[in-house]
């Protein structure tokens, strides 16, 4: 057990909107449930599972959550996928429970009840962080594209010699290339059902410039993990688009990829695609562009987002100076992070107001960017109307404090103001 160094006790109402965000954003190293008797229930009375411990394990490149359950005479053992596992989750979450305890990197969440069902949230944080969280359950790597075995793409963009090498000049491409994958992988890409049965995994990739991690992503989904994907690219940039379209075909005569992505220049805030896609990638689309993207996908219902903003002058620019934040506003670039920070948030909350359920996370290392917050959104299976309550009033409260209008609100227009209503009525 980590040793705790520091210890603070909340009554937390939220605690399961909290454990699903953290297990969305796959920072939860493992889970454990221990299970309140029933009054009156002896011996093997009831056969109840008293303990249930759960971790995540990558079977055949597909995550899972391996259940253990911990019956009196024995232990049962199951490993569903991701989308099951959550509503598996929420079922047993409703069961009376004693105690629920969850460990991420830097802190172990515990939330304790009372006999009436009264949760307690404790958070303890760790005095070192774990180390970093381990998939293996089948001898399946790590890395998606691993350095040590041949991969096509990867020597088709040059990041790996003929022999299965990685060039060392391109270990910070391949490493990027990975954490991405890694992304896409946590998000449970691969486990998307196409919105039209039979159809491709579709992938929308907006402000794609030369669409490298899209192609890494296609040729991820496709070959590693056995479903069949297509692309299509939209940036307002002809000339990247063309590049695009060149390195599509290059990677066809490879036989990297069986069929040629799909790229049109012209804004995405116009674009309207011919059917609806299941992914949505925007990967540093620049200020707005990342607000047209999250719009187009939510307007599309598609079941993933994967945002990385990139700069953010719209809201900046309408920050009104605000009396204790003059420590911060004083200083340009405490300013523009001030910006950054209430941008995203925004997004994070209006994403949830539509529907999703959104974690904000680390894109890729710092190394490669600074630009590396990831906004991952899924589009829940059900409405939460108390998850909705909170949106809409933290948004508000947000909005009417700075006195600002986030881009994404006049984007989704008509259907954002209609869901403040839809909230707002059933107070
Ligand atoms: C920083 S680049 C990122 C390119 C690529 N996603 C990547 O990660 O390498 C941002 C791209 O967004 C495109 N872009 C910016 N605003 C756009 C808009 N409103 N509609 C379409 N593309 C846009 C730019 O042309 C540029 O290629």
């Amino acid at each position: 057990m980590p040793a705790v160094a520091e210890c603070h006790s909340v009554v937390e109402e939220h605690y399961a909107e909290i454990l699903f965000t953290r297990l969305q954003a796959g920072e939860v190293h493992r889970l454990r449930l221990r299970r309140r008797a029933r009054q009156g229930a002896s011996g093997s009375a009831g056969e109840e599972w008293r303990e249930l411990n759960l971790r995540p394990v990558l079977i055949r490149g597909l995550r899972h959550w391996q259940f253990v359950y911990a019956y009196p005479q024995r232990d049962q053992t199951e490993n569903l996928l991701v989308e099951e596992a959550l509503l598996r989750l929420q079922e047993h979450l409703r069961l009376p429970l004693r105690s629920l305890l969850w460990e991420e990197a830097s802190e172990r969440c515990v939330v304790q009840f009372s006999r009436k069902g009264r949760p307690q949230l404790r958070r303890e944080a760790h005095v070192a962080p774990l180390p970093p969280l381990s998939l293996a359950h089948d001898r399946s790597p790590a890395a998606p594209l691993p350095a040590e075995r041949p991969d096509p793409f990867l020597r088709a963009i040059g990041v790996m010699t003929a022999e299965g090498r990685i060039r060392a000049r391109q270990r910070a491409k391949f490493q990027q290339i990975n954490e991405f994958l890694q992304q896409l992988a946590h998000a449970g890409a691969a486990e998307i059902q196409p919105s039209a049965a039979g159809r491709p995994l579709s992938l929308i990739d907006c402000g794609c410039g030369s669409a490298l991690l899209s192609f890494a992503a296609l040729h991820y989904l496709s070959v590693k993990c056995g479903r069949p994907s297509q692309l299509v690219g939209i940036d307002q940039d002809a000339g990247l688009i063309e590049k695009a379209r060149q390195r599509s075909e290059q990677l066809q005569q490879a036989g990297v990829m069986r069929e040629a992505a799909a790229f049109h220049a012209g804004a995405i805030r116009d674009f309207r695609p011919e059917e609806a896609p299941d992914i949505l990638l925007a990967l540093h689309a620049c200020d707005t562009a990342t607000d047209e993207a999250i719009a187009l996908g939510i307007r599309e219902g598609v079941s993933l987002l994967l945002v990385a903003p990139c700069c953010h002058q719209h809201l900046q620019a309408q920050l009104p100076a605000v009396a204790p934040f003059a420590p911060l506003q004083r200083h340009g670039i405490l300013q523009q992070r001030l910006g950054d920070l209430l941008t995203d948030a925004l997004r994070a909350l209006a994403l949830e107001i539509m529907g999703y359920r959104c974690s904000v996370v680390q894109f890729v290392g710092g190394e490669h960017t600074d630009r590396n917050v990831m906004l991952r959104a899924r589009r829940r299976e059900r409405e939460d109307a108390r998850v909705l309550r909170r949106a809409v009033d933290e948004y508000g409260q947000l909005t009417r404090y700075w006195g600002v209008k986030p881009q994404i609100e006049t984007l989704l227009g008509e259907s954002f103001a209609e869901r403040l209503a839809v909230a707002g009525q059933r107070r």
